[in-house]
């Protein structure tokens, strides 16, 4: 499959991409993810990306279209890819669609995910995600523990609060959302690309992708 995710922080995109990735081998690609890890190991796209992050501001479209284009033209993409967090602004759309018509790739949906704002901010004080850069496994204290406490199920690595995670930031990251991301939902809605799922449940939401793409 081959398609973009959409949604406020919290709405459950990197959850329901790694259900969707089982299904066919597509690999999630996660701009949120790439940044991260590039801060950790302390590369110059990090040193960049650190201070936006960490006050819940987007990174300039500049850099992330840099990541993209090369991403997208790695060799597991060819299977098919799920895009989580990008794009973000509506200027990364235009660039994304201008990208795929070089490379002859299309996709073929842009996902909605749809969830109450208060459930959202709950569950954006609660999640937990995975130290290890390369596995970034997702939890959630309440409705998702790992089965020990503070170590991933995965890798066994650690397990933390993202930096971006204090309630200050959580609040700006929706404010951004609302203000720069939510216009994709008009713009993919006109290209006749969107599919809005409204719900809490991941696995209704990832059945409902299943039968929107047919599968
Ligand atoms: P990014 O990492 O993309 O964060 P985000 O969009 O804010 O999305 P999240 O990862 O917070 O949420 P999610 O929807 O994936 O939810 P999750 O599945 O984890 O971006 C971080 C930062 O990087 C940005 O602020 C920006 O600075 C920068 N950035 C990234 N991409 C960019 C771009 N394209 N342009 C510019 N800047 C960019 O779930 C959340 C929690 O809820 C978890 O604890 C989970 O366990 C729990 N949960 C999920 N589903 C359920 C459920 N059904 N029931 C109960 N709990 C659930």
């Amino acid at each position: 499959m081959k398609i973009i995710l959409l949604g406020a922080p919290g709405a459950g995109k990197g959850t329901v991409a790694k259900q969707l990735t089982a299904i066919d081998g597509s690999v999630q690609i996660s701009t949120g993810d790439i940044l991260r890890g590039a801060v950790q190991a302390g590369t110059e796209l990090g040193k960049e990306a650190e201070g936006y992050m960490k006050r819940g501001d987007l990174v300039p479209d500049s850099l992330i279209m840099g990541i993209m284009e090369k991403r997208l033209q790695e060799p597991d993409c060819q299977k098919g890819f799920l895009l989580d967090g990008f794009p973000r602004t509506i200027p990364q759309a235009e660039a994304l669609k201008g990208l795929l018509v070089k490379l002859g790739i299309n996709f073929d949906k842009v996902i909605n995910i749809d969830v109450p704002r208060d459930v959202i901010f709950d569950r954006l004080c609660t999640r937990r995600t995975c130290s290890n850069t390369a596995c970034q496994a997702i939890y959630n204290v309440k409705s998702m523990p790992p089965k020990k406490e503070g170590v991933c199920d995965k890798c066994g690595s650690p397990i933390v609060q993202r930096a971006d995670e204090t309630e200050e930031a959580i609040s700006h990251r929706l404010d951004t959302y609302n203000e720069k991301t939510a216009p994709l939902i008009g713009f993919y809605e006109k290209e006749g690309l969107l599919k809005t799922i409204t719900g809490t449940s991941s696995e209704a939401v990832v059945a409902e992708i299943k039968k929107s793409l047919g599968i």
